[in-house]
C-alpha cells in the first residue's frame, strides 16, 4: 500500500525498525500483541464425498447482519481446507467450557468409524449441508460457502448460515482460547 502522499510502500514494518535485531523485536511483539487479541475457541466440521473431518479453530466472526455470514481462516495445508474447497460447505461448532480438552482432539485429521458413526471416536450427525456437527457441541452453525477469500496462508471461508441450534442448555458457558493454555497465530 503507498504512504500518504505517495512516498513508497507502508509496512510491513515501522519507520526506524531496519536492523536485523529491531526487525525480530519487533516481530516478538507484533506475535505477543496479536495472542492478546480475545478469541472464541471452535471446531469445524468438513465434509466431501464420503471423507469428513472435525477441526479445531479460533479464528471465527460473524462478518454482517444481512444476510448471516460468518467467516473462518483455514490453513491451506489442513484437510479441512481441502474439503471445504472441494465441497462449499462447512459447520462452526461452539464448545462447553468444561469439554476443553476435546480441542486437543481434532488438530490432525480425524479417523472416521462409519460402522460406531464416530470422528476419532466422538459421535457426531450431519448437517443439512452433509457437514459433520459434534454431538458434544453447545451450540452449532451449518453454513455455505458464499466468498473464498485467499490471505495468504490461509483462506477465509465467508459462509452463509442456512440452519443452527442449541445441542445443550443457551446457558451452557462456552469455549474460549483463554480458557487454555494453548496459542494459535502470532
Ligand atoms: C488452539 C488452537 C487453535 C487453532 N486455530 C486454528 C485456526 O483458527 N485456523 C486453522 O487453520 N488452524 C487452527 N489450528 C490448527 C488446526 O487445529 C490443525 O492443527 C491444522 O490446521 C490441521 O487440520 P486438519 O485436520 O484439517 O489437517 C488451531 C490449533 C489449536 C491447537
Amino acid at each position: 500500500m503507498a504512504a500518504p502522499g505517495g512516498t513508497g510502500p507502508i509496512g510491513p514494518f515501522p519507520p526506524g525498525v531496519d536492523t536485523e535485531e529491531a526487525r525480530e523485536a519487533y516481530d516478538k511483539m507484533r506475535r505477543r500483541l496479536l495472542w492478546t487479541m480475545p478469541s472464541g475457541l471452535y471446531v469445524v466440521g468438513s465434509r466431501s464425498g464420503e471423507q469428513r473431518n472435525l477441526m479445531t479453530l479460533n479464528w471465527a466472526t460473524q462478518v454482517s447482519f444481512e444476510p448471516k455470514l460468518l467467516g473462518i481462516g483455514v490453513e491451506k495445508t489442513a484437510l479441512t481446507h481441502k474439503l471445504i474447497s472441494e465441497s462449499g460447505v462447512f459447520t462452526l461448532c461452539t464448545i462447553s467450557r468444561e469439554d476443553r480438552a476435546i480441542v486437543r482432539k481434532f488438530t490432525k485429521p480425524v479417523e472416521y468409524d462409519p460402522d460406531q458413526g464416530t470422528l476419532n471416536g466422538f459421535p457426531f450427525r450431519e448437517a443439512r449441508t452433509g457437514a459433520p456437527i459434534l454431538d458434544r457441541a453447545v451450540g452449532w452453525f451449518d453454513c455455505e460457502v458464499r466468498t473464498p477469500v485467499d490471505c495468504g496462508g490461509h483462506t477465509f471461508f465467508i459462509g452463509e448460515i442456512v440452519d443452527c441450534g442449541f445441542s445443550a442448555p443457551e446457558d451452557t458457558p462456552v469455549l474460549r482460547m483463554e480458557d487454555t493454555r494453548m496459542s494459535y497465530g502470532g
